[in-house]
């Protein structure tokens, strides 16, 4: 099969935002405990904090990482987690029936965050919690000094603030599953007063108001546009969550839903944009996709285990090749999306629903899902160009006219570099591409890489090595033009300088 991409360097859908390859920890299951934390742990350093671990988050290159939820921060007193750790109360977690020990708090997370050179992307607890803890928080947080919440901070050991910049007002408020869930009305009231009191401690802080928890949400929309009505002129950004499953086994059906997270992307802005109008502003909304991944694999032995433990291993999916081609089909649809989607935070980093996997007092390893995430977020920096793709399609369970490549091409005029990454979903055949990105007179290619060839069903769990990202020698430039083939389900990139 045949299929062609065509750009012009001067067609920009947007400069990215480096926050798009967000990443998310949550105190759920062994993401903190055995995760990013374990004292004794053979490569753990002085804070307790797994070496091995921020190594493996330093080749992702994740700029920013959402904590400490997620439904936990719906029942969380962030007071649990400072001062004297021997001091620290033992609490319930209603949202993942566990145990925390509220050994890592603000503190050590920020200090974690510092060594794994990532900014946080705070939540507060809007589901039992209001306005009054989450301005301390700031204050506590961001304030220099001379304030009993800035002095307590001082007095528990950071003399300068965190300037903790980008924070989200609670988590899925609309989820009847989520601690203190609310109506619209209600949620739109309390956001807005919780942001108006926040942003009146740091007015330098970004706010992410708690869209659905997902496009298939009964309120999905009328949800959107009641709190966005409500908290407009406060907030900043607007968050969408999507989790992928392929309970039924339907690859070519599976592979399509990233064609979900575009429609969904589009239909949100399109209601922040209404609101707009109907309030008249200059401002834009733009959108947080702070929670996107594959979440299935672990829901049956999840559904089974008994509650109240500390850090068990919960969510724990283990991902194949097929969820690998769906998460870069993800990364593609969030970059050609960039005017709208600034923030995006794969959820989540470390074993829950993660690239990186952790045994305890053993080896760190990667999920299939680590390579595409690893490619784009490290060479897709720059601007999004704008593409036009023809490429063959096909029609699935749910979906019409799905094509079998999709791609997204980014110019880093930083390093002179053009990257093309694209996946070919076709299970039989290989595209054979021609693609034409006018405006440069002499590509050449730097690097063409592929993940291809794998039984779709590969996991890395037994062998690290399982997986690996191979070189394609067929890719070739010349001029402004690129030519080459994508294997049958391939997840590709092709850099190139100019
Ligand atoms: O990421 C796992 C959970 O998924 C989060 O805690 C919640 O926000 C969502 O439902």
């Amino acid at each position: 099969m045949k299929a062609t991409i065509k750009s012009h360097k001067d067609t920009i859908v947007s400069q990215i935002d480096d926050r798009i390859y967000g990443s998310f920890v949550e105190h759920l299951g062994r993401a903190v405990y055995e995760g990013i934390y374990e004292p004794g742990h053979p490569t753990a350093n002085e804070l307790g904090f797994r070496q091995d671990v921020i190594d493996a988050v330093n080749e992702l290159n994740v700029p920013l990482v959402r904590y400490p939820g997620g439904n936990f921060v719906s029942g969380y007193n962030w007071e649990d987690g400072i001062g004297p750790r021997e001091e620290r109360p033992k609490r319930l977690d209603l949202a993942w029936k566990s145990v925390e020990t509220n050994e890592v708090g603000l503190h050590e997370f920020m200090d974690w965050a510092n060594q794994a050179g990532t900014e946080v992307n705070m939540a507060v607890n809007l589901g039992t919690r209001g306005v009054d803890a989450a301005r301390n928080l700031v204050e506590y947080s961001n304030h220099p000094g001379g304030t009993y919440w800035s002095d307590l901070r001082k007095q528990n050991g950071a003399e300068e603030p965190f300037n903790i910049k980008t924070w989200c007002l609670g988590n899925e408020m609309d989820g009847p599953w989520q601690i203190g869930a609310k109506t619209a009305e209600e949620y739109g009231r309390l956001a807005t007063e919780t942001a108006k009191a926040m942003k009146w401690v740091d007015d330098s802080i970004e706010l992410v108001l708690c869209g659905s928890s997902g496009s298939k949400m009964p309120t999905f929309g009328e949800w959107e546009y009641t709190v966005l009505d409500h908290a407009y002129d406060h907030v900043d950004f607007i968050s969408l969550h999507l989790y992928w499953e392929n309970p039924e086994n339907d690859l070519p059906n599976y592979l399509a839903k990233s064609v979900e997270m575009d429609r969904f992307i589009k239909d949100v802005a399109s209601i922040a944009d209404a609101v707009k109008a109907k309030k008249g502003s200059d401002k834009t909304i733009n959108l947080s996709f702070d929670e996107w991944n594959v979440w299935y694999h672990s829901k049956d032995a999840d559904a089974k285990r008994e509650p109240w433990d500390i850090a068990p291993p919960l969510l724990e999916d283990i991902y194949n090749f097929e969820d690998a081609l769906l998460v870069g089909c993800g990364l593609i649809t969030l970059l050609n999306n960039s005017d709208r989607v600034k923030i995006a935070c794969l959820a989540q980093l470390v074993n829950v629903i993660a690239p990186i996997m952790t045994v305890k007092d053993g080896k760190v390893w990667k999920q299939p899902t680590f390579y595409p995430f690893m490619q784009a977020s490290n060479f897709g920096r720059g601007k999004v160009l704008d593409v036009r793709l023809d490429s063959p399609t096909y029609d699935t369970a749910e979906f019409k006219a799905v094509p079998y490549l999709e791609s997204t091409v980014v110019l880093n005029e930083e390093s002179n570099e053009l990257v093309i990454f694209a996946v070919n979903r076709s299970e039989t055949d290989s595209l054979s591409i021609d693609a034409a990105i006018e405006g440069f007179d002499s590509l050449t290619v730097i690097e063409a890489t592929e993940l291809a060839g794998y039984d779709i069903k590969l996991t890395t769990q037994e062998d690290n090595d399982a997986m690996e990202i191979k070189v394609n020698d067929g890719i070739k430039a010349k001029g402004d033009k690129v030519t080459g083939e994508f294997k049958p389900l391939s997840w590709n990139m092709i850099r190139l300088s100019y």
